[in-house]
């Protein structure tokens, strides 16, 4: 591992392990979401089915992001389903029919603890001055808050 962008690599080296944590989360998130895609059932199917379609396609480009942003930091990021598995720290759903308020609260209690994880990434990032991948994860911070604020506000 080696860095050409001027940050030193013993902070680059914790901001990489954090980011495949967080890389490994969003792999999960992004099979979970697809589950409540394919598996919604009730009366606001339609809506909830066309919205965890957006956000799996959000989750899709944000873990784009990460992992190309571990190579920028001269690093590897992880790629097989069982370092994700290994790493991540939400837990994986069955495949069976659900509610929309069911569907809806297992989302939102992930994207909750997507909030919290953020957290801990932007400062792992700030400790390092690497600025850029605090920026990248804070702008995912404010989308994950919209989206939840919006999940609870179906809840309510
Ligand atoms: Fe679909």
């Amino acid at each position: 591992m080696g860095n050409n962008i001027g940050l030193d690599q013993n902070g680059v080296d914790k901001v990489v392990d954090w980011l495949n944590g967080y890389l490994s989360d969003l792999h999960v998130l992004y099979v979970k979401l697809h589950n409540v895609h394919w598996n919604v059932e009730g009366t606001d199917f339609f809506a909830l089915h066309a919205r965890f379609e957006e956000y799996y396609d959000a989750v899709h480009e944000e873990l784009d992001a990460v992992a190309e942003k571990i190579v920028i930091l001269g690093s590897r990021p992880l790629a097989r389903i069982a370092d994700y598995i290994d790493r991540t720290s939400l837990a994986e759903s069955e495949s069976k029919a659900i509610g929309p308020a069911e569907a809806v609260r297992l989302i939102a209690d992930d994207f909750s603890k997507m909030i919290v994880n953020l957290r801990n990434g932007i400062a792992v990032a700030q400790d390092a001055g690497d600025e850029t991948t605090a920026d990248l994860l804070i702008g995912s911070l404010g989308r994950y808050e919209k989206d939840l604020w919006m999940l609870k506000a179906f809840l309510a």
